[in-house]
């Protein structure tokens, strides 16, 4: 590889420096400027809430450039994969479309094709495509999102693949433009990174240190949103109970929901919470503020405690109960969770404590996984003698309870009248969907007018994944 070429480094991803985090503003070079008129670029994106702002952050660059964007990948002129690393499932599929657009390329050489997200911030990944992969132009990672536009630039004079991934983490950018998926909804971040190091995942590597964004910057955001009409944001981290930790003395995640909640938005949600962090004050916060809305979405990944104590997730079934319950006992609370079957040693009795703990907890709804090696993290390093075919009869019969009771929580909302903030047409006919304050898909009849509006619907039947409902005059 080149000398001016900037490679991941699993060493330099893992080290938690004590340096502050610098905060400058977004600043895009005037040869830049217009580089995209008449051109048009295709956006495909993988993985979780935090790849898709990151791309409405792409999107919104390459529009300030002049580019237009295609959903037909053929007509592009410019092609970008946002990745993901979470499982080897989201891996492959990178890898698959990579295989469709070399295809694409070798007909129109012209085109110019970049990756980035946290699939390239992985040494394994990136040395992949400097050997078999090489019609790509450039790779850059988590840190600099904002090279994207000089990168871009030096691609149209110099097609050799240039890699520009950074293991330690950048500077906080704000200002970065933004061009939104949705005009009543938005995702905001709050904290960036993650410190925990649960042995199985890959995210503290791919997206570097816990790093709060401050909350001027956020309430500034916040404020905006509100005088362009949104109705709902979402707060976002891969921890956002852990934020202001790193920034402030005694300033966190419910200080900062309070202050937000006065903006007068009429939905605010979090994403995700890890049990370690949530304190007595964030409960009573959710409680008493009606525009924090009554929704929570708490991983337990296991319901065993030494398999709770391999994965590094610092709290037990008993204190993960106890917490739980805390969260239950405010009124009409809907609680979601994730779950992993099949980390390395499992037995079939640890698997059944994590039944056993949702038979406890009647989750409102679960994003279950089977266990995924992730390239150098400390839990694919150990020995793993289940089967595939056991991991997928156990995700298959955990399935089997959680949508029990995902159908036995939606029943209860039976004739009843709720909020909805009304998306879009529904993929069914001649209805509307959207969302209960409690993130419940719901399908009803309705006028087209009211999309974008908070309405009362009145639930006429309920299923394990969708419930369907009737707009009330
Ligand atoms: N294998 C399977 N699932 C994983 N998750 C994170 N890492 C892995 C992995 N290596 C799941 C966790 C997490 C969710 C976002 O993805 O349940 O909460
Ligand atoms: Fe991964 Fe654990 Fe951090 Fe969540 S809290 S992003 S599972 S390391």
């Amino acid at each position: 590889m080149g000398d001016n070429m900037q490679i991941p480094n699993y060493e330099k991803a893992r080290k938690r420096s004590k340096e502050e985090t610098l905060i400058r503003d977004f600043n895009l070079e005037d040869n830049c400027l217009n580089i995209g008129i008449n051109k048009k670029f295709f956006l495909k994106t993988y993985g979780c809430q935090m790849n898709e702002h990151d791309s409405e952050n792409i999107r919104g660059m390459l529009e300030t450039m002049g580019f237009k964007e295609t959903e037909t990948m053929e007509d592009a002129q410019f092609i970008i994969l946002n990745t993901c690393s979470i499982r080897e499932n989201a891996h492959n599929k990178a890898f698959g479309m990579l295989g469709r657009i070399k295809h694409l390329k070798e007909e129109h050489p012209d085109i110019i094709v970049a990756l980035c997200g946290c699939m390239a911030q992985e040494e394994g990944v990136v040395a992949e495509i400097s050997k078999k992969y090489k019609f790509v132009n450039f790779v850059f990672g988590t840190h600099n999102l904002d090279d994207l536009p000089k990168l871009l630039n030096n691609s149209l004079r110099d097609k050799k693949l240039n890699i520009e991934v950074y293991s330690k983490e950048g500077d906080i950018v704000e200002n970065i433009p933004v061009v939104r998926e949705s005009k009543y909804k938005a995702y905001v971040n709050i904290i960036y990174g993650c410190d925990k190091f649960c042995t199985y995942c890959i995210v503290p590597y791919t997206r570097g240190k816990q790093r709060s964004r401050r909350k001027e910057d956020i309430l500034k955001e916040v404020k905006e949103l509100v005088k362009d009409g949104y109705q709902e944001i979402t707060l976002l981290g891969q921890n956002v109970n852990a934020y202001g930790k790193d920034l402030y003395d005694d300033y966190g995640l419910a200080d900062l929901l309070v202050e937000v909640s006065k903006t007068n938005i009429p939905r605010i949600r979090f994403l995700t919470s890890h049990p370690w962090d949530f304190s007595d004050k964030l409960i009573e916060v959710i409680r008493d503020h009606d525009n924090i809305v009554n929704f929570v979405h708490l991983p337990i990944q296991s319901g065993n405690n030494r398999i709770l104590k391999l994965m590094g997730r610092r709290y037990t079934r008993e204190s993960y109960k106890e917490l739980y319950d805390k969260l239950r006992s405010i009124p009409n609370i809907s609680i979601t969770t994730d779950i992993i079957v099949g980390f390395p040693g499992e037995t079939e009795e640890e698997f059944n404590d994590t039944l056993d703990i949702v038979n406890y907890c009647k989750f409102d709804s679960a994003f279950t996984f089977i266990y995924s090696p992730r390239e150098n993290t400390p839990a694919s390093k150990l020995k793993d003698d289940i089967t595939l075919k056991e991991k997928e009869e156990r995700l298959y019969k955990l399935n089997e309870l959680i949508n029990d009771y995902s159908l036995k929580s939606n029943k209860k909302m039976l004739n009843k009248t709720y909020d909805v903030l009304a998306e879009g047409i529904s993929t069914k006919e001649g209805k509307l969907f959207g969302y209960t304050e409690t993130n419940k898909l719901v399908n009803f009849t309705g006028d087209e007018d009211n999309i974008g509006k908070i309405v009362k619907v009145k639930i006429t039947d309920a299923k394990s994944f969708s419930l369907d409902g009737e707009l009330v005059e």
